[in-house]
């Protein structure tokens, strides 16, 4: 389980979190919504260790990261799989290249060219690219680029998916492609999902529960149906304006 505990992070004047507390239950997918620049994405940095809060923890199965040396630190972020909001592919490597970076970049990980020849393949299999190994990021779609992303994150085999914003900038058929592949890693995987999105349709279809920042605070954390459902005037007006802007 993920456990935030009064979370506060600013940038200079900028107070972008103001007392985040959020828990985040094993097995279950969970989306973070909330208006652009309200630190959506600076919360998941600071869930993996990439961003430090001035106050506040974070606990992840237990363990609060800020107590935690460097090493110890490097062995939680295995835990975790990102998909970060560009795919941030290497347009030079190829597709299998891309995806086993993670193991290819760390010394720790001895697996022979075979062994990462097979690894490489399941993942392509999970997000239904299997045979691209050989293209280039370039010759892909947005979506497809997308799902390359995510067998990458996957390469290690996170208890912990992280997806920020992974349908921005894709078309609702590619969009739902990559709504249906997060159900489907968290059924078959049992990962533990994070998702952060501006698209409703997405969190009604994906997400279990629905945690909104507003003014650096959590405005509402709960079932996605009471969110969706939900009188707050904050919180219909969010949703209205999110739907019509897609
Ligand atoms: N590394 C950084 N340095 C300075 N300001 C940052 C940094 N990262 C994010 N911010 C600021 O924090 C706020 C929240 O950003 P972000 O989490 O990216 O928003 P979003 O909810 O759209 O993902 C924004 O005002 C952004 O400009
Ligand atoms: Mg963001």
């Amino acid at each position: 389980m993920i456990r935030l505990k009064d979370i506060h992070k600013s940038f200079g004047e900028n107070h972008v979190l103001r007392g985040v507390s959020l828990d985040f239950e094993n097995g279950k997918t969970h989306a973070i919504v909330g208006k652009s620049g309200c630190g959506k994405s600076v919360l998941l940095k600071i869930i993996v260790g990439l961003l430090t809060p001035e106050r506040g923890s974070v606990e992840i199965d237990g363990v609060d990261i800020s107590q935690i040396s460097e090493n110890e630190l490097y062995e939680v972020r295995k835990k975790f799989g990102f998909l970060f909001q560009s795919a941030a592919l290497f347009d030079s490597l190829t597709v299998a290249e891309n995806i086993a970076l993670p193991l290819t970049e760390n010394e720790e990980y001895n697996f022979t060219k075979k062994e990462i020849e097979k690894i490489v393949a399941e993942k392509l299999e999970l997000v239904n690219l299997s045979g691209t190994e050989n293209l280039k990021p370039s010759e892909l779609s947005g979506g497809m680029q997308k799902r390359v992303g995510l067998a990458r994150a996957l390469v290690t085999n996170p208890e912990y998916l992280l997806y920020d914003e992974p349908t921005t900038g894709l078309d609702p058929v590619m969009s739902d492609s990559i709504d249906n592949l997060i159900s489907r890693l968290n059924e078959t995987l049992g990962v533990t999902s994070i998702l952060v999105t501006h698209d409703m349709f997405s969190v009604e279809k994906v997400a279990e529960f629905v945690s909104m920042i507003d003014e650096g605070e959590i405005r509402f954390s709960g079932k996605t149906r009471d969110f969706l459902n939900s009188n707050d005037e904050v919180i219909y007006n969010f949703i209205k304006r999110t739907k019509q802007a897609i």
